[in-house]
């Protein structure tokens, strides 16, 4: 169902509280924000409304400090983040609600903008506090959530807001669920999938709900291991999910039944430790010695995922295909990256995390139509899943 969006809400002089995701990745000793491209992505949503003459609130959790004012967990670093995108000041509180906040929020002028406190220093926050989410609505007269990336959670700031608000999406949540609504619904195709990561027992629905939808389905990184051994194959010290061989081999059952083409590593580079300097060589997928552990998808591998890739309309990425933590093992995921990036004429959608991470490591997000800002959610999105936080806002 399509949402309605702030094009549709009037905001000249009023207060709009604006959920924003900006749970980035800190310097642990500076504090520096390391990774920008979620507060970079909330400036369309924070542009258009200071444009129109609105006063911002901004409200964001960070990390995961469980109720408990955690000073290494404060936005403040990213508020200064902020203001150097925006150009402009941003004001700061050292909380989100209560008498400070309600003046800080009540003194704004048209086009201010204010970020508030890390939502989670309260516990209230997760556990979508009816008090703890009316606090929070009273300090605005409109709600709008551009926080994509937290909107798999039902959390007061998320969910619970949204019953005291007019309720809209921001225009990085619009495009989000643009992107990937539509390659759930209305796919133009060929449509592949691609899916990795290390574990299989995050990603299965994810993939059945996939298998369902799209023309191919490639499958790297740890994950595979599972699918391969399933397959009869030795994957030596691998992590393989024992407790998930039998739905492995139903994916593969129900791929052959609705032809889909299901693609695992045909080579790959195996390792004798899990460590970064590790020895390495690549091997056949037939001849894992026992002992060694498989780290990255080999060239031969890639070289087939960019055959079957050639002439796909829609391609959505989800997870690496090695062990990327690790730059000796990251050259799978690079090369795929490269060959996605370069397919001509395609909707290409990257799932956040460790996938985003990879192409923005490279430089060549902006080749992709779409780099999504969520992890979690983007999964459960693609998992068929409806989004709290999108259900409860207003329907266009
Ligand atoms: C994320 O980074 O995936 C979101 O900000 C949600 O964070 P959470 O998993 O701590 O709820």
């Amino acid at each position: 169902m399509a949402k309605k969006n702030i094009e549709s809400v009037a905001v000249a002089g009023k207060r709009v509280l604006v959920r924003v995701d900006y749970n980035v990745p800190l310097e642990p000793e500076s504090g520096n924000v390391l990774d920008d491209t979620r507060i970079k992505a909330t400036l369309p949503t924070i542009e258009y409304l200071r444009e129109k003459g609105a006063k911002l609130i901004l409200a964001s959790h960070l990390g995961r400090p469980k109720g408990k004012r955690e000073p290494s967990l404060s936005l403040s670093r990213v508020g200064e983040r902020l203001a150097e995108l925006l150009g402009s000041p941003v004001k700061t509180t050292s909380c989100c609600c209560g008498p400070e906040v309600q003046e800080a929020a009540h003194s704004l002028e048209p086009g201010e903008v204010l970020l508030l406190e890390n939502l989670r220093f309260h516990a209230e926050e997760e556990e979508n506090d009816p008090e703890y989410a009316k606090a929070l609505a009273s300090l605005a007269q409109v709600y709008v959530n551009d926080a994509f990336g937290a909107a798999h959670r039902a959390h007061a700031s998320t969910e619970g807001v949204a019953r005291y608000l007019p309720a809209v999406a921001g225009l990085l949540m619009e495009r989000e669920l643009a992107f990937l609504g539509r390659a759930m619904v209305d796919p133009e195709r060929p449509y592949a999938a691609i899916i990795g990561g290390a574990k299989i027992s995050t990603k299965m629905a994810v993939l059945e709900s996939l298998l369902e939808r799209v023309d191919k389905l490639l499958i790297g990184g740890g994950m595979a291991n599972t699918f391969l051994k399933a397959e009869g194959f030795n994957v030596g010290e691998s992590l393989a999910e024992d407790g998930f061989l039998e739905r492995a081999r139903q994916v593969m059952a129900r791929a052959k039944e609705k032809r889909v083409l299901l693609l695992l590593p045909t080579d790959v580079i195996v390792a004798d430790e899990f460590a970064a300097d590790a020895q390495a060589k690549r091997v056949s997928i037939k001849d894992v010695p026992d002992g060694w552990r498989i780290m990255d998808v080999g060239e031969m591998t890639v070289n087939v995922f960019a055959k079957a890739l050639e002439g796909c309309k829609t391609v959505v990425w989800n997870g690496p295909m090695g062990v990327i933590e690790f730059g000796s093992f990251a050259h799978g995921s690079h090369r795929l990256a490269g060959v996605v990036a370069n397919l001509k004429g395609a909707t290409t959608i990257l799932g956040g995390g460790e996938t985003a991470a990879v192409v923005e490591e490279l430089g060549i997000a902006s080749r992709f139509s779409h780099v999504s800002t969520g992890g979690g959610a983007a999964l459960e999105l693609l998992e068929g899943r409806e989004l709290p936080g999108v259900a409860a806002l207003a329907d266009a």
